[in-house]
Formats: structure tokens, sequence, C-alpha cells
């Protein structure tokens, strides 16, 4: 069984998203070109016949490989591999492989097609969907980057079967934050708690299918992020937040944590019910994601002012209407403080 979402792209045919097996998607997709896979260490040894089967070019795993060095790295074996304007480059890995192929291939001789199959339960609901590409430059997260969207994304849930537990978590995060802002059906599949979600292939390439249609939804009406597309931050304003102020926590971890807060500001502000946020949490809980994190509220708030989204003496905060809907409400410091029960 496979499913395909479309997204227009401008200019060209629309990226295709499909959700099924690796083994019979790509041959189709990748029909008479010859694609230079790029993928990390952890990846390659995983599916060694998968990779082993193009040209391929390894990079090293984890956030601080996804900089220039590795761009640069990418684009001499790229002229090693003699790779022109008509080549193709494949992204077989997580987020951070799919974001540096993306830019890599926007990039290289000015731009060449590209294609991702997505092997994290992040990368097929979140990271390859929508076209953002980039690096980290000092260490200031996906500073230099571009917005271009792949021909191609396969998703195939049995690739998560190698997946660490705490990186399937990540993914779950953001599933539920997609479910939160756009869908009730998927958020109440996914209240089903953990092993009700990861040991039943249906449920499970129903929330990858879900969570992408939402994602590809947004982005289709708001591709560069000039509006809606702020939706897709719910959670992560204090997420972000989280993550800087205590760092022993994934990203998803920290997002869980961030939808939590959320949904009891949507709920002082009056937007989303007691019982609508109990739901949120406990939902967290049984996906086995933290919903409170050690620090203060203080020491969170001050760091969300200093936020690279402030914008002067606020930020744009996205509320929970209920579970499914939500809206951006633009609160200033002073509200938020508020609303986050800190004395000033
Ligand atoms: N472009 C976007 O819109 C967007 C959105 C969200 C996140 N991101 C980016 O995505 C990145 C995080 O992505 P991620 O969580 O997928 O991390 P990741 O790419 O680092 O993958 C996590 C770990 O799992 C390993 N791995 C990947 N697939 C595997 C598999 N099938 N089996 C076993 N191990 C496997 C990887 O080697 C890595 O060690 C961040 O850099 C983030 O900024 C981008
Ligand atoms: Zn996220």
């Amino acid at each position: 069984m496979r499913h395909v979402i479309e997204i227009e792209r401008e200019g060209s045919g629309p990226s295709r998203i499909m959700i099924g097996s690796v083994e019979e998607c790509l041959p189709e997709l990748t029909a008479g070109v010859d694609p230079i896979v790029i993928t990390d260490e952890m990846v390659a040894a995983c599916y060694p016949e998968l990779v082993g089967r193009y040209r391929h070019i390894v990079i090293g795993q984890g956030e601080e490989n996804k900089n220039l060095e590795t761009m640069a790295f990418i684009y001499r074996r790229l002229v090693e591999e003699e790779a022109d304007r008509g080549s193709f480059l494949l992204g077989i890995g997580g987020g951070i492989v799919t974001d540096i192929t993306g830019f890599a291939a926007s990039t290289y001789m000015r731009g060449v097609r590209f294609g991702f199959v997505a092997t994290t339960l992040l990368a097929q609901v979140d990271a390859s969907v929508g076209g953002k590409n980039g690096v980290n430059l000092d260490g200031y997260k996906n500073m230099v980057g571009n917005f271009n969207q792949p021909d191609f994304v396969v998703c195939d849930p049995a690739m998560l079967r190698t997946l660490p537990e705490r990186e399937v978590r990540c993914g779950i995060a953001e599933a539920i934050k997609a479910g939160l802002i756009g869908s009730e059906r998927l958020f109440a599949r996914l209240e089903s708690g953990y092993e009700a979600v990861m040991d039943d292939s249906e449920v499970l390439s129903a929330v990858i299918r879900e969570a992408i249609e939402i994602k590809a939804s947004v982005v289709a009406d708001d591709f560069t992020e000039s509006g809606r597309r702020k939706i897709l931050n719910f959670g992560h304003t204090i997420g972000h937040a989280v993550e800087k102020c205590c760092r022993l926590y994934t990203h998803g971890q920290a997002v869980a944590i961030g939808c939590c807060h959320a949904a009891g500001i949507s709920r002082r502000l009056g937007f989303l019910s007691e019982e609508d946020k109990r739901r949120v949490v406990s939902a967290m809980e049984r996906m086995g994601l933290p919903t409170e994190c050690p620090v203060s509220a203080r020491e969170l708030f001050e760091a969300l002012r200093h936020d690279k989204k402030r914008c002067g003496d606020g930020m744009s905060f996205v509320v929970l209407d209920t579970i499914g809907r939500c809206h951006v409400e633009r609160l200033s410091f002073e509200r938020l403080a508020e609303l986050m029960e800190v004395v000033l």
C-alpha cells in the first residue's frame, strides 16, 4: 500500500511525497537518473545494501556535522564524482541529511535536482516536508539556507524499525504538535500511546500520512513563512527556551514541554478548555514524553525574551482554540510574563 501527497512548486511539477516501501517507490521515482546518494555513517551502516546500490557520499552523524565544512566536503566529493548540472542528489537519512542534501543540491552548480528518503520519524513528518534547507553557523541553528522543494520524498515506515526509541519519540512529539494545530483525528490516534502506534503498521502509516498532510497544507498556503506557516511553531517558542535552559532534553522532548506550556497559556487566555489542556498533557505522558522541565518559569521567560523571533517588546505566539485548531496572537512580554506566572 502506498499513499501520495503532492505539494505544488512554482515553475516545475509538484513535489511528491510517497508513503510506502522504499524498495517499491524508489526505482520508479529515480527511473532515468543515476543518483548520487548523500547519507550519514549510521544510516549507511543500517542500510548498506540500499546505499551501496548508488554512488554515495557519507557524512558524520549528529548536529555538529550540520555545517559549512560538511558542505565543502560534499561539493568536493561531487566534483570528484564529476557531478554536473544534470546530476541528481538523493539524501537518505534523518533531518540533518535532508537539510544538508537540499542545500547542497540547491547550490552546487547553481542547482541540481534532488530527492529524499526520510529515515527518521521526525524527518518523515516534519523536516523533509516544506522545502527548508540549510546548515548551522557557529552554533546558530539553520543560519544559512534556502527554500527549495525536492522532486520527491519517500517515507517508509518500516525503516523506523532500526531507529532508537529516543529518536522515535522526537518524531512523535512533532506528530502530536501537527494534530494539535490541524487535526483532532490525528491527535486522537496519538492519544492511544506509544505501543498502539508503533506496533501497528497501519496506524503508524496513517499517523505519518496525516501529519504530512497538515504540514503540506500549511506550507502550500505560505511557502516562505510570511503568515500562516507560523502556526507550525506551536510548542516551539517555549520549546526552544527549554532547549536553551536544559540541554539534557532532545528537541522532541523540549517541544513536548513547550506544547504543554503553550496549552496552559491558551487556557489562561480563555481559548482552550481545561479538559483539552489536560488531554494535551496526558497524551505527552502516554508517549513517554516530559511535560515539565526542572528550570523555573522565570528562566524560561528570560530565554524567550532573548529569542531571535522576538519582535519589539513582544512576540507572536501560537495559541490553541481547541484540539485541532489554533491561531497566532501577538503578546507583549509583560502579558507573557503574567501568563507564565512570572513576577517581573
Ligand atoms: N527543514 C525543516 O523544515 C526541519 C524541520 C524540523 C527539523 N529539522 C532539522 O532536522 C534535524 C533533526 O533531524 P532528525 O531528528 O531526523 O536527526 P538526525 O538526522 O540526526 O537523525 C537522528 C539519528 O538517527 C540516525 N538514523 C537516521 N535514520 C535512522 C534509521 N532508520 N535507523 C537507525 N538510525 C537512524 C542518524 O544517523 C542520527 O544519528 C535538525 O538539524 C533540525 O534542525 C529541519
Ligand atoms: Zn521541531
